[in-house]
């Protein structure tokens, strides 16, 4: 058995530099501080400040600046901070200008959203959390960080760790999915990646934690929306990611947009101050979201952008980005003694540290170098790490009658649909510096691995036919119907068809909320279409979030989840598809059966009434019109073979707090190819203070087993897992009945009791 998963769980990114000097303080203590009693007022509150460039922008930009205001600025120490200048030379001019010019020198970090690559584009972050293989996101992290650092970048805003159960919501695409646990491993995995073990190292860049807190339960899923959530959900879902990398060094933190009961994340004490910086104890700054500070005011809680100003740093807000409320305001607030001037202290100290831990106080142009620029970007071994991390990302929904792989009887293939031959929107969105149209498309992917078989292609129909960039809101073809009759003509003269529909690269990401998120456009009446002349459809799906499918998960015999599978998505289909590579992903977020069910998840609780499964029974948490349970599951997901899973076990009826259990299980292949299996651990515990849900998540391992073999897994169950958060934040492990599920699936039925005395 080759066991991929490497616990990623252990804290090994610290980056505290430890030499001590003759007064007790580290050395990176002592150059903060004597560079802090060197800073007036102005220099102080301009490290705080943080500009985009003028040629990208991510967000209105309210404060617009024109350049040769913004570079007298940077001379005059009024600059912290830039984002999205990119580029080694564009970063080595700026640096320059901070460097060179102003008083005491102190070097810019420049942001950047690396979401998912540079210039090499791996599967959105939905699409790898659905490998269930950490590693990999470790992989495509430490990639991205060398590119995006040879584009003399310093520091990424990912990841983004929003726990998130409501697919209208379009950001879900840059996280990985509904579980804590899940999200946890991803997001500790590519702080791993993007940061290494030494931020200073040239080919690792500084990560940010981000949104805090609860952006992903904007209400009704519409982003920038307010988020009711009570304790015992924000405390057990949403926060337990930021509080693993704020103990596991991730260098930054992000806040959010929204209101969190009514108070705006970016003023929140309670979040910043008292729980990130005081109960956690983390050292690093926390950056606001795009002019999140000037929003306080919009959403009603300060007066203007003076009281926004000091509500955000009263709030634990350490940079402001592009509210500009900060450089205007916060020496005013200072001089009239609203805001003490050790919160300004402790803030730049903050952003100095992960600066100096940058290595930009001993070469604040380290980054910025051209010949690595030139040698460290899209290379071929970069591609080649997308494809396998691609391949593995993909979810095999539904094979009925074996129709994939594909065999070498097939000589004749359909390549259909919107997306078959669309060569940008695999790249996703939030795709930094891809190069439009540069990723391989399903159909150039299967051309190549046709080996002689004939392929026939027609588009369809289009999906979207105009806006198709970030900021823009992009139209959807829903008349135009010209292709139809050439689609239904290639599916007549093939034996088998793949169809390629889901959503555009601009459907989901930031901004990207939808009430509807069944197949958009004309892709349903497509399949119909198609489905008509021949039923052999493999329908490939490429989207950045769950999508509602019912009457393609009914009809078509198989589908694949393919997301938006980065630079190399074209040849990891193929390789799917022809089977050179058994698929193993299982869904890291729950499929609807309808967008009526949203929110829905696998760790719901029981409430006092448990939907009997009788439509008869009315007086129970049931709809009167659907089912409660989804279309897909959480965890789902099948493989080429067939895993059964026996003998599952605990090494003892009845542990004490503190003490561990052992669970164990054997899995067999029972199929005739190898193949992996996601193997999870779910608990559930049975009657505590709160009412805990029916499954958690608290363990998985990705195996390989061989075609007829059998391997025996086992896991560990101790305090931590089997406690839980009461609604005030305090961590409690309570004694108690638990049952322990292990399976392939979050709908598993294998399980075995057991007691914590
Ligand atoms: C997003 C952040 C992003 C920032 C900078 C905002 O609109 O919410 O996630 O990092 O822009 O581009």
């Amino acid at each position: 058995m080759k066991t991929i998963i490497v616990t990623v769980f252990i804290g090994l990114f610290i980056f505290t530099s430890c030499s001590i000097t003759n007064n007790g303080m580290t050395e990176e203590d002592k150059f903060i501080e004597d560079l802090l009693a060197r800073m007036n007022l102005q220099e102080k509150i301009g490290q705080l400040n943080q500009h985009t460039s003028q040629w990208e922008m991510t967000g209105p930009a309210p404060n617009a600046k024109n350049t040769q205001d913004l570079l007298e600025d940077i001379k005059n120490g009024r600059v912290g901070s830039m984002l999205n200048v990119v580029g080694a030379e564009a970063t080595l001019n700026a640096q320059k200008i901070a460097v060179e010019n102003s008083r005491l020198g102190i070097p810019l970090i420049f942001g950047y959203d690396v979401i998912h690559g540079q210039k090499t584009m791996f599967p959105i972050p939905l699409a790898e959390a659905a490998s269930w293989n950490p590693d990999l996101a470790v992989l495509s992290s430490s990639i991205a960080a060398k590119e995006a650092a040879a584009n003399g970048l310093h520091w990424t805003f990912a990841p983004m760790v929003d726990v998130g159960r409501d697919a209208r919501w379009g950001r879900v695409m840059e996280g990985a999915g509904e579980d804590a646990y899940l999200t946890t491993a991803f997001s500790l995995a590519r702080v791993q990646g993007f940061q290494g073990d030494d931020l200073s190292n040239e080919n690792t860049i500084a990560a940010c934690a981000k949104h805090f807190a609860g952006y992903a339960f904007s209400e009704s899923g519409r982003d920038y929306n307010v988020v009711e959530i009570g304790g015992e959900s924000l405390h057990n879902v949403v926060l337990p990611p930021f509080k693993a990398l704020a103990e596991n060094g991730v260098a930054t933190f992000m806040n959010a947009f929204n209101t969190i009961d009514g108070m705006p994340a970016t003023a929140s004490s309670y979040l910043q101050r008292d729980l990130l910086k005081g109960e956690w104890g983390y050292d690093g700054f926390v950056v606001s979201d795009w002019n999140s500070i000037g929003e306080i005011m919009i959403h009603g809680a300060a007066a203007d952008l003076k009281e926004c100003a000091y509500r955000a740093i009263t709030g634990g807000s350490d940079m402001d980005m592009e509210a500009t409320a900060y450089i205007k305001y916060l020496e005013e607030l200072v001089m009239e003694g609203k805001v003490d001037v050790k919160l300004i202290d402790d803030a730049v100290r903050r952003i100095l540290r992960i600066k100096y831990r940058l290595g930009l106080f001993e070469d604040p142009y380290k980054y910025s170098n051209t010949d690595r620029e030139k040698a460290n970007i899209y290379t071929d071994e970069h591609k080649s790490a997308s494809r396998k991390v691609a391949r593995e990302s993909m979810v095999l929904l539904k094979n009925e009658g074996n129709l994939l792989p594909i065999t070498s009887s097939v000589k004749s293939i359909a390549v259909i649909g919107p997306l078959a031959d669309d060569d940008d929107s695999p790249l996703g969105n939030w795709r930094a510096q891809a190069i439009p149209n540069s990723a391989v498309s399903m159909l150039a992917g299967i051309k190549a691995a046709a080996n002689g078989i004939k392929i026939n292609y027609a588009e369809g129909c289009k999906l979207a036919t105009a806006g198709r960039a970030f900021p823009t809101h992009l139209t959807i073809n829903t008349t135009d119907k010209s292709g139809f009759s050439a689609a239904v003509n290639a599916a007549k003269k093939s034996e088998l068809v793949l169809l390629a529909i889901g959503e555009d690269a601009f459907m989901s990401g930031e901004g990207r909320s939808q009430t509807d998120i069944t197949l958009r456009g004309l892709q349903q009446e497509l399949f119909d279409a198609i489905y008509k002349v021949n039923k052999n459809i493999v329908v490939v799906l490429m989207n950045g979030r769950p999508l509602v499918i019912p009457e393609i998960a009914e009809k078509a015999p198989a589908i694949l989840e393919a997301w938006h599978g980065g630079t190399e998505a074209g040849h990891a289909i193929a390789d799917v598809v022809f089977g050179k590579y058994n698929p193993s992903g299982k869904l890291p977020m729950t499929f609807p059966l309808n967008v009526g069910q949203i929110p829905i998840y696998y760790n719901y609780k029981n409430t006092g009434r448990p939907d009997t499964g009788n439509p008869e029974d009315n007086l129970w948490s049931s709809y009167t019109d659907a089912p409660n349970t989804p279309l897909y599951p959480f965890g789902f997901g099948l493989s080429y073979t067939t895993f059964e899973y026996s003998d599952i076990k605990v090494s003892s009826s009845e542990i004490a707090i503190g003490e561990t259990l052992q669970v164990s299980v054997n899995v067999s292949n029972t199929g005739t190819v190898d193949g992996e299996e996601v193997v999870q651990l779910y608990i559930c515990d049975k009657a505590a203070t709160y009412a805990r849900p029916l499954k958690e998540l608290k363990g998985f391992q990705k195996v390989s087993i061989k075609a007829g073999g059998t391997e025996h897994i086992t896991f560990k169950l101790s305090d931590k897992e089997l406690g839980y958060y009461f609604p005030n934040g305090k961590y409690v492990v309570e004694p108690g009945n638990f049952r322990v599920y292990v399976g392939g699936s979050s709908e598993v039925k294998h399980s075995v009791n057991f007691s914590l005395k």
